[in-house]
């Protein structure tokens, strides 16, 4: 009696929200999801049911017209809202080309920051601007891990280390699904390259995909709840990713609990029966623009990228749910799947059933979020190198500034392929210099090399003379070095660790002009410095920055912001140093678990700049470390303290890191491993204490012999510092049974 009173004063509330209530539970927004998705399901008929598992054109799935449930509407990701028509397709006003939103900086430049926070802050913003423009799902975050400096879609993850990768995956699947948006976390698993990434076969031992290119995956299912998951091109252990049980039945959903659902990459299905035994949902794109997809690859100058699809559609399907080569209940748990996200995220709930097309101005670009995208590429920077504190710029000092070289006079917002973004606006370092410089300091301009693929405007002798003679008369030479979307992106990898198109010889010439050179590089992962490193001062890792590039780049210049960001990546003196030099026949992964540091701190070689290095205007000391309890039990919590202070005189942030080293092991373990991280804000001459724990996932590892994790009792180096070589604290904790 009473509850049904309740129900009637909830029905009540609800009307008068606007909101209308069913008696047919799939529409109730007050009944559970597992009951709302089971109550749908048995609505369907089978042709409905057959279609939810393709897409419908480029970027949606089928909706149910007959009941009003709405399709799924996809975008692009992971650092901003795409157009979601497809590339080439004609302009239309539901799949419009030109659809612009905030740009942020490439998940490289996000990991920089080593501020989940912040990546939260990102992610709410795209999932703001994805419902303002009618999408409800985002395809990212990208969570594979940089294995080889050269792959050309590093720029797009996490970098190289799988704990740091897991806590960006995680703050962003996090925000972003707060908002209703449906987060696809991409490429499952192991897609570490572009060359044949569409045919090639990964051959991964056990341990390595576990402890290396999983974990992030395994965080965004079992922390984040992640709603999706994106299949990767490539075939792994022999069976393509999209119709590999043992990746996606057996790890992705019966070990971590997964209850969403499993998207394809586009035109990566190769089966129909395989696919969806082995645990794929939703096959993407749909089998209509297959053909113009095909056309429009069929010149590709890296030959035919192997795309392939139409399997889970309508008419294939039908024929292998009849024969029962795919069983009737195999079929309906990946329908179940696809409704239990849809119902998660609202998306059959009145209030955010359709964008409402009358809504004021839609929220994309505003202050807010633009401050969002100024905060982000601010923190992503990293100071590489500032000898004799050349950084920050002094007023008083130089009068005269040349800004030199193919990235001065241009943003470079992000990497190539399908993560672009087209902003509304885009801020070029020339301007953010010259806007700040204004009346202060005189800037002058010289090209000094063009990017491979773009326009020579004169000779590159002239070119490199204009760049040298400006140099000379200026006080001060900032060279803008590095990449482009077109010569850093998806679908081929770097050719070499270099920097192209004479940049080298650039720098080099600058620098015996003027001694006061300052490099600033934009890549997504990173380059050869050792041919100028010892002539140049002043180094600084700007990335692809997002729309606020040339803003941030000057606060750093000019100190309005102390660089905070931290490399995320390992610097190689040179390709023969690193672990996994690209080999494109083979997808061998022979160096194992030794990826990024984990390699060069086992062969002992010195990276040209380490994993976790990062300077400040200001400087930190590290004391007082406190590991307890000193003898904790494996699952039991050991908490980590350290006083950090600002010794400088200027605010700053550092981003203090934890690794652990297993002192003793039957099985051969990295020297050191991140598992824990805190930044922290410190006005000059401030200290505090910073917190982090550690759980059972510091210290355990993947044991082949058991197929599974273990950790074994004995002691564990406590490793704290400001870099993976610039440890400054060591504590230790004896692990117990
Ligand atoms: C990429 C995915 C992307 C998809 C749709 C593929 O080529 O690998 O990351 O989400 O295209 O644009």
């Amino acid at each position: 009696m009473q509850s049904l009173s309740l129900a009637i004063i909830a029905a009540l509330f609800l009307s008068s929200c606007g909101i209308k209530t069913s008696n047919e539970p799939w529409r109730n927004p007050k009944v559970t999801v597992e009951r709302r998705a089971e109550d749908l399901l048995r609505r369907l008929t089978l042709d409905e049911k057959l279609d939810l598992l393709s897409g419908d054109g480029w970027m949606s799935s089928h909706g149910i017209p007959r009941l009003g449930v709405p399709p799924i509407r996809m975008a692009d990701g992971p650092v901003g809202i795409r157009s979601w028509a497809m590339p080439g397709a004609p302009d239309k006003p539901d799949a419009p080309q030109k659809v612009r939103a905030t740009a942020f900086p490439a998940g490289i430049a996000m990991a920089a920051t080593w501020n989940p926070d912040l990546v939260a802050k990102e992610a709410r913003v795209i999932a703001q601007e994805a419902l303002a423009l009618g999408r409800n799902q985002v395809l990212g975050p990208t969570v594979n891990i940089a294995r080889t400096p050269l792959a050309g879609r590093n720029f797009e993850g996490y970098g190289e280390d799988p704990w740091l990768t897991s806590r960006m995956g995680v703050a962003y699947i996090g925000a972003l699904q707060a908002e209703g948006v449906i987060a696809t976390v991409k490429h499952f698993a192991a897609n570490n390259q572009e060359t044949r990434r569409n045919t090639i076969d990964i051959l991964v031992d056990q341990r390595t995909l576990e402890e290396i290119y999983l974990p992030a995956f395994r965080a965004a299912v079992e922390e984040a709840g992640v709603w999706s998951v994106m299949s990767a091109y490539n075939k792994v252990n022999g069976t393509w990713a999209a119709e590999n049980p043992d990746l996606l039945n057996e790890i992705l959903r019966k070990r971590w609990g997964f209850k969403g659902f499993v998207v394809s990459d586009w035109a990566g299905t190769h089966s129909t029966a395989p696919s969806v035994n082995a645990g794929l949902d939703l096959e993407m794109p749909g089998s209509s623009v297959m053909p113009a997809l095909q056309d429009l690859f069929k010149n590709f100058p890296g030959g035919n990228p192997g795309f392939d699809g139409g399997y889970l559609a309508q008419a294939k399907l039908k024929a292998m749910v009849e024969s029962g080569e795919i069983a009737e209940a195999t079929f309906n748990e990946s329908i179940r799947r696809i409704l239990r996200v849809l119902i998660s995220s609202g998306a059959l709930d009145p209030k955010t059933l359709q964008p409402d097309p009358s809504a004021a101005t839609p929220v994309v670009d505003s202050p807010d979020q633009r401050a969002v995208a100024r905060a982000a590429a601010d923190q992503s920077i990293v100071l590489l190198r500032n000898e004799q504190n050349l950084l920050p710029l002094d007023l008083q000092k130089f009068h005269t500034v040349a800004l030199i070289g193919p990235n001065a006079d241009i943003n470079r917002v992000g990497g190539g392929g399908s993560s672009a973004v087209t902003p509304d606006y885009s801020w070029k370092p020339s301007d953010g210099i010259r806007e700040r410089a204004a009346g202060k300091m005189q800037v002058t301009y010289a090209l000094g090399a063009t990017l491979e693929g773009e326009k020579e405007s004169a000779p590159a002798a002239v070119l490199l003379k204009e760049a040298t003679d400006l140099a000379a008369r200026s006080d001060l030479a900032i060279v803008f070095v590095g990449f482009s979307a077109a010569l850093e992106g998806e679908m081929a990898d770097r050719k070499s660790l270099s920097l192209p198109a004479g940049q080298d010889d650039l720098i080099q010439a600058v620098a015996r002009a003027n001694k006061n050179t300052i490099v600033v590089i934009n890549s997504g992962s990173p380059v050869d410095v050792s041919k100028w490193l010892a002539q140049v001062p002043a180094v600084v890792e700007a990335w692809y920055p997002g729309q606020e590039g040339g803003h941030a780049i000057a606060d750093v210049l000019f100190g309005d912001f102390n660089p905070s960001g931290k490399l995320p990546i390992t610097f190689p003196k040179s390709m023969a140093d690193s672990f996994a030099p690209l080999d494109a026949a083979k997808g061998e992964y022979k160096e194992g678990i030794f990826v990024g540091y984990r390699h060069f701190d086992r062969k002992n070689t010195q990276p040209a700049f380490a994993f976790g290095h990062g300077l400040s205007y200001t400087t930190f000391d590290y004391s007082n470390l406190t590991v307890t309890p000193a003898s904790p039990r494996y699952g039991q919590t050991v908490t980590v303290r350290v006083s950090v202070k600002n010794t400088g005189s200027r605010a700053g942030a550092e981003v203090v890191q934890v690794y652990i080293h297993d002192v003793k092991s039957s099985v051969e373990r990295p020297v050191k491993e991140l598992k824990a991280f805190q930044r922290v804000d410190l006005k000059p001459g401030e200290e505090q204490v910073v917190t982090m724990t550690l759980d059972r996932r510091s210290m355990w590892f993947y044991d082949p012999l058991v197929k599974d994790w273990a950790a074994e009792p004995g002691e564990f180096d406590v490793l704290v510092g400001a870099s993976s070589r610039d440890i400054r604290l060591k504590g230790k904790f004896t692990l117990y049974e």
